[in-house]
């Protein structure tokens, strides 16, 4: 299974994630009683605003994290009738009935490795002419962050391959969608100097290299790849997809 997150101080962030997943719904046509997948959907920010654009419709909640799920329950109590909450890995067969009208997802598939069985596991849940309007990072996502974190471990490899437009048509051509559009968008976000800044690498960015390492390193780490940063600033560029299920 994927990594475990730090769900209530996700939660609890200024994360430029609420203005992401505006704009991708802004992209998800909908006339209200669909039954939409929301993909690595985390503690359910999106997902209850899908709710609201659903009133005769359900969401199907997929996501990794048992404690990001946790949180969307609690966010969600007493909607949950229409929410079919899923752990599961977004890679694997995906274990839930029937098929969905359309998948979303927010800030999730970069953390996933393997476009091509996403795509595939995604696709075999979608009906025909369902749609899939995603963001993630892209191709050249967090540079300049990854260049201190780089910097601080003294060269290490950089653990993330961001896709980029054209790797991502030919996955979604090959696992069977059509009206395929991929876009780069340069994104940065900026934040406080300081402790948010530090709080949100901490929980949003750097989480995977802190889970490899002993607890008395992390902070020095993460205020070592703050402090080799000129500006407190994330410089995000956002992968974004619309697609069709052939
Ligand atoms: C940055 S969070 C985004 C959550 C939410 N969509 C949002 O915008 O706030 C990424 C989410 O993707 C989930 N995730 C990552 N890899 C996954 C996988 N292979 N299968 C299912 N969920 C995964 C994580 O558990 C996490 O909740």
């Amino acid at each position: 299974m994927p990594r475990e997150w730090d769900a209530k101080t996700y939660d609890s962030l200024p994360l430029p994630h609420l203005g992401w997943g505006r704009r991708t719904l802004s992209r998800l046509p909908l006339r209200g009683d669909e039954r939409v997948l929301d993909a690595g959907c985390g503690t359910g920010r999106d997902t209850e605003s899908l709710l609201d654009l659903l009133p005769d419709g359900r969401v199907v909640a997929v996501d990794g994290s048992v404690r990001m799920l946790d949180q969307l329950r609690e966010r969600l109590a007493g909607r949950l009738d229409r929410v079919e909450v899923v752990h599961a890995d977004l890679t694997r067969p995906l274990p839930f009935d029937g098929e969905v009208d359309a998948v979303f997802s927010v800030a999730a598939f970069h953390w996933i490795e393997d476009h091509a069985a996403l795509f595939s596991a995604l696709a075999a849940r979608m009906r025909p002419g369902a749609r899939l309007v995603t963001e993630c990072g892209g191709r050249g996502n967090i540079a300049a962050v990854n260049a201190a974190v780089a910097d601080v471990l003294g060269g290490a490899p950089d653990m993330w391959d961001f896709a980029g437009e054209q790797d991502t048509r030919q996955r979604l051509a090959a696992a069977g969608f059509t009206d395929v559009e991929v876009a780069l968008r340069p994104d940065p976000a900026r934040f406080e100097p300081g402790e948010q800044f530090e709080a949100f690498l901490a929980t949003v960015i750097l989480g995977a290299h802190l889970d490899a390492m002993p607890d008395a390193d992390r902070e020095p780490f993460v205020s070592a790849v703050a402090g080799r940063l000129a500006e407190p600033v994330a410089d995000y560029v956002r992968l974004e997809i619309s697609a069709t299920r052939a």
